[in-house]
């Protein structure tokens, strides 16, 4: 989703603010654009559609653009398509050159988020001799707020503040006021954004890394506040225009986990350090051999009580569920619903006494899953987040945390935070396990052992990664994929099929392997790949049947299956072997070779692996 900047301090602003963004560029984006000015000089406004680059270009690594305040954006499309005129900056005043120059308005902004009642808004607006150049949202919501600035004449706190209660919707705004030379407003709703002060400068960003270079020690900016930005100063008031007092966070993330440190793409960093991400994140919760949950204040009797467990997530977090349900229901004997928050938080669900909602996200920022959270809250059954992002709005919102310990994820496909987060969920399931007393003691330790042994045995197989490539690189021509498999198999199959259409854009379903006769094996022609996952051996034989059905319609067969199983080469073409474990574990290892599959295939094709098209980092809009 779009990315925000702002700085405020004694160096120039235009190389700190592309640097920032560059740091955003995950984030997903399709133009973007900077506003910088000095004390006694207007806003100079440069624009450009694409890449990060363009704008680098032409402002010789702005260089070009003078001033020691400014903000800068990059624009992931909502209203109005990708191109200049559409991308941030926008201005209060008329303005033609697609955007750019120097800008007589009085206010200038930037804006992450939705603005829901933009059309109202607009009309009004238009009625009051505005006019406007953009299709964007964020013009209304940067004439809004000239519009209260001129209106009432007392300044920026009563113009946000007046703004803020009239629009609807979500947002991140950075503005600057002309009469107000080295100050840059921001108001937030929903959309994050957080705060640094170093050395009497001051940082603005909407996302950690940009602002880890400079910075450890932040702000979170709260729903429905809004600050005034100053070198190494800021000054925090709620809708009344009272001054709120706030302490920063301090981010332990260090500047060096995100960057790439000698790989190609983030992705396959990324990967390397799940080992990494799933030990810490183990050790987080493990003191003598024993799982200890109060440091994400889960006592004993509360897990004694919980009558079920309903998990709520988006895209990956929701795979990682419906992984977690298999487990928690065999291991813990514990009812569990998967939902997708985008419907969870429209269909009236309904709750039950003594309910845990488990919400999980690598950001904290999904606003599907940051409403399903507080639609949980409202209704008052306990809920507990699975967070990668401190301090996140998840996390801030959620009655109990679960941190995964995985370090910045920057890669828009996520692999070390699936990872960590399915730790999570194990360590839940086998602590409920043993306190629901559905496993005995030597199962308990058996249990933890095979815990801690996950990160040794991903090493081995990322180690065997060359044998994937070779087998990926004959797949680049491939028009639909298939993943098959039973029970956690299935739910392995989910997050292989979607990292290897996000990035490679090839077709590929996962589906429950007894299901593809009632529909989907008419799609099977000759040569279709269709990838059998095995790694229950109380479903072999079964999935392995359904493997033979499709091979006699054509398919060209591969699977991922455990050490052992090698008749399988009796019936597939290619065949990756993971190290045993115990069954309940094994999506945290059968899961490395489709993160691989889908890494080289998109390598191959020669597509952007870290950005895919069209999609973002963080869905900050529903
Ligand atoms: C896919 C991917 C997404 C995210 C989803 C939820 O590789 O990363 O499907 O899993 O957008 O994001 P978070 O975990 O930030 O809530």
């Amino acid at each position: 989703m779009c990315g925000i900047v702002g700085f405020s301090g004694h160096h120039q602003a235009a190389p700190i603010l592309l640097e920032g963004l560059s740091k955003l560029e995950y984030r997903g984006y399709d133009s973007a654009g900077l506003a910088v000015r000095d004390k006694d000089r207007m806003a100079e406004v440069v624009k450009s559609n694409g890449r990060l680059k363009v704008l680098a270009e032409m402002t010789d690594n702005g260089n070009a653009l003078k001033g020691t305040t400014g903000i800068g954006h990059t624009r992931w499309a909502t209203h109005g398509a990708p191109s200049k005129i559409n991308a941030h900056p926008h201005v209060s005043g008329n303005c033609t050159n697609s955007g750019s120059g120097t800008v007589e308005s009085e206010v200038v902004g930037v804006h992450n988020g939705i603005i829901e009642n933009y059309q109202e808004l607009k009309e009004k607006l238009i009625k009051k001799s505005y006019q406007f150049y953009s299709q964007t949202d964020t013009e209304v919501a940067v004439k809004l707020v000239d519009y209260y600035y001129k209106k009432y004449g007392i300044g920026p706190i009563d113009a946000i503040a007046k703004a803020m209660v009239r629009i609807r919707g979500s947002y991140a705004l950075e503005l600057m006021f002309q009469e107000y030379p080295d100050e840059i407003w921001v108001a937030r709703k929903e959309s994050p954004m957080i705060i640094g002060i170093a050395n009497g400068e001051s940082f603005i960003a909407s996302d950690v890394p940009a602002i880890l270079k400079h910075t450890r020690d932040v702000y979170y900016i709260d729903n429905l506040e809004f600050a005034c930005v100053k070198p190494g100063e800021v000054h925090f008031y709620n809708l009344n225009g009272d001054e709120v007092k706030k302490e920063t966070v301090r981010i332990t993330w260090d500047a060096e986990a995100a960057e790439k440190g000698g790989f190609e793409h983030f992705m396959m960093k990324e990967i390397h350090e799940q080992p990494k991400a799933v030990k810490e994140t183990l050790a987080s919760v493990l003191k003598n051999g024993k799982i200890d949950l109060s440091s994400v204040g889960l006592s004993e009797e509360e897990i004694k009580k919980f009558s079920g467990i309903t998990i709520v997530a988006c895209g990956s977090a929701w795979h990682v569920g419906m992984v977690a349900q298999y487990v928690f229901e065999d291991l813990a004997g514990i009812p569990v619903r998967v939902e997708l928050a985008s419907e969870y938080r429209y269909r009236k669900p309904i709750f039950y006494e003594n309910e845990l909602v488990i919400v999980i996200s690598q950001s904290g920022e999904t606003a599907d899953s940051l409403a399903a959270l507080r639609l949980a809250n409202e209704n008052n059954v306990e809920t507990l987040a699975i967070v990668n992002v401190v301090g996140s709005s998840i996390a801030r919102e959620a009655k109990k945390v679960f941190y995964t310990l995985a370090g910045p994820e920057i890669s828009v496909a996520t692999t070390k935070a699936y990872s960590a987060q399915l730790i999570c969920c194990y360590a839940l399931a086998t602590e409920f396990a043993r306190i629901r007393q559905k496993i005995d003691a030597k199962y308990y330790k058996y249990l933890i052992e095979e815990l801690e042994s996950i990160p040794e045995k991903i090493d081995i197989i990322i180690k065997d990664k060359e044998r994937i490539q070779w087998f990926a690189s004959k797949q680049t021509n491939a028009r639909d994929v298939f993943y098959i498999g039973r029970g956690i198999d299935y739910a392995i199959g989910l997050e292989g099929s979607l990292k290897l259409k996000e990035i490679s854009y090839i077709h590929c379903e996962a589906y429950a392997a007894g299901e593809l006769k009632h529909g989907t094996i008419s799609l099977i022609e000759e040569g279709t790949l269709v990838i059998g996952i095995l790694t229950q051996r109380s479903l072999y034989e079964k999935t392995l049947s359904n493997m033979l059905e499709v091979k006699s319609r054509g398919a060209y067969l591969a699977s991922v299956t455990t050490y052992g199983n090698y008749n399988i080469e009796d019936t597939t073409n290619f065949n990756v072997y993971i190290p045993n474990i115990d069954e309940h574990f094994s999506a945290s290892l059968a899961v490395i070779p489709l993160q691989l599959m889908g890494y080289y295939i998109s390598l191959g094709k020669g597509l952007d692996v870290d950005k895919p098209r069209n999609l973002a980092k963080s869905v900050t809009v529903e």
